[in-house]
């Protein structure tokens, strides 16, 4: 197959055969509303899967967060503890909810620095957010450990990690609350989607009622005693995850097949750090294949996108810090506050086309041209310096 002028997505997602059957079915009984038996069987299994009790359906990853956050019940002035190098989403309602969102920097594996956590930590702190970030989970363990001392409260955010285990368990399975996202650049797809995932009964009903507008099936209908949203996920969505589900082993396997073939291809590109294939006890996921520019390089990530754009190559930046976020400075928020890895690799990190319906001879064509834009950059008279 000629490739030579193919464009590369930086996402092409992946389906397996079965969903089509699953999501037609629902056409068939009328089920597509989020009160079809899909959106409970998929609940189930999700929270199966990831050794959880519940497992509450929802809209997409950031509504996840949304529900998880408020149903911890923080008041005004508590501290939750996150990355500054993560999506907005993970922000988003802590700040909207009125706590203050304590930043700490990144490690060169893209995730939270736990060894900066004690620092972080005061009276006030109810809550850590951990962000398992492109390649690797958290190291959990101090978290988990840091969190048990002080009594505060642990939400993970797997949304890039599904399928992935850390210290022998899935993700999905650590702290009071876990979320997931099934965007169609993740493991699993249902379009857009999103899951809540907790052991606690009250908590998990709680999240199935800040997701249904808090409408609570003890009272009268359309009675509240607080605000929710309207964050249901379909039927249809549903049963999309379903026939997902069943394939997740092999997606695990194929964005690992395709990582690998990046990592040996790219060997000695020069220019690029390439991630590591594991870490302490962790094979890594490739949600993304995330690359980072040398401190040699004399540019800086945007740069080498521009190009690799021109050669029809998909590209995508790195998160930009939270304390960066122009939102968040014109609200008075992290004045002042430095966070150099994630300021460094939100610069000089992109991640390039992975999804899972690319084939090898593609990834084999996709490196070839990030090698000769590479090359180019880097050779006399190519990058200006
Ligand atoms: C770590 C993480 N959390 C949350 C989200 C938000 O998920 P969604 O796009 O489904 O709202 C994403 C999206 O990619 C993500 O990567």
């Amino acid at each position: 197959m000629d490739l030579s002028t193919t464009a590369f997505a930086v996402n092409t997602p992946k389906f397996w055969g079965g969903e089509k059957e699953l999501v037609a079915d629902c056409i068939e009984t009328g089920w597509i509303s989020s009160e079809g038996p899909a959106v409970k069987e998929f609940e189930s299994k999700m929270a199966s899967r990831c050794s959880r009790r519940h497992a509450i359906a929802c809209a997409n990853g950031t509504a996840a967060l949304d529900i998880a956050v408020k149903a911890l019940n923080l008041s005004e002035g508590d501290e939750v503890i996150l990355p500054s190098f993560c999506i907005i989403s993970v922000i988003t309602q802590v700040v909207r909810g009125g706590s203050v969102p304590v930043l700490v920097d990144s490690d060169a594996t893209f995730n939270m620095d736990v060894s900066q956590l004690a620092s972080k930590i005061t009276p006030k702190t109810k809550a850590i957010i951990c962000v398992h970030t492109y390649h690797f989970p958290v190291d959990m363990e101090p978290v988990l450990a840091l969190a048990k001392e002080h009594g505060i409260k642990v939400i993970e955010d797997a949304a890039e990690m599904i399928g992935q285990t850390c210290l022998g368990r899935p993700c999905g399975s650590f702290g009071e609350i876990s979320t997931m996202s099934f965007y169609p650049n993740k493991h699993i797809t249902t379009g857009e989607g999103g899951m809540v995932l907790c052991d606690d009964p009250e908590l998990a009903e709680r999240c199935q009622q800040l997701r249904n507008l808090c409408f609570d099936p003890k009272k009268r209908r359309f009675v509240h005693e607080d605000l929710g949203w309207n964050y249901r996920m379909t039927n249809l969505q549903a049963a999309l995850g379903l026939g997902q589900l069943l394939h997740l082993d092999e997606a695990v396997q194929r964005k690992r097949e395709i990582g690998r073939l990046y990592s040996k291809l790219l060997k000695g590109c020069p220019g690029l750090i390439l991630p590591p294939d594991d870490l302490r006890s962790e094979t890594n996921i490739y949600w993304v294949y995330g690359v980072e520019l040398l401190p040699s390089v004399p540019c800086e990530a945007d740069e080498v996108m521009k190009h690799l754009a021109a050669a029809k190559v998909g590209t995508r930046p790195f998160f930009w810090p939270m304390h960066e976020q122009p939102v968040f400075l014109q609200m008075g928020l992290f004045k002042g506050q430095s966070f150099p890895v994630a300021e460094r690799i939100a610069r000089r990190g992109f991640y390039i086309p992975s999804g899972l319906a690319l084939k090898d001879e593609e990834v084999e064509e996709v490196a070839n041209r990030v090698r000769k834009v590479m090359e180019m950059l880097l050779s006399d008279g190519g990058y200006p310096k």
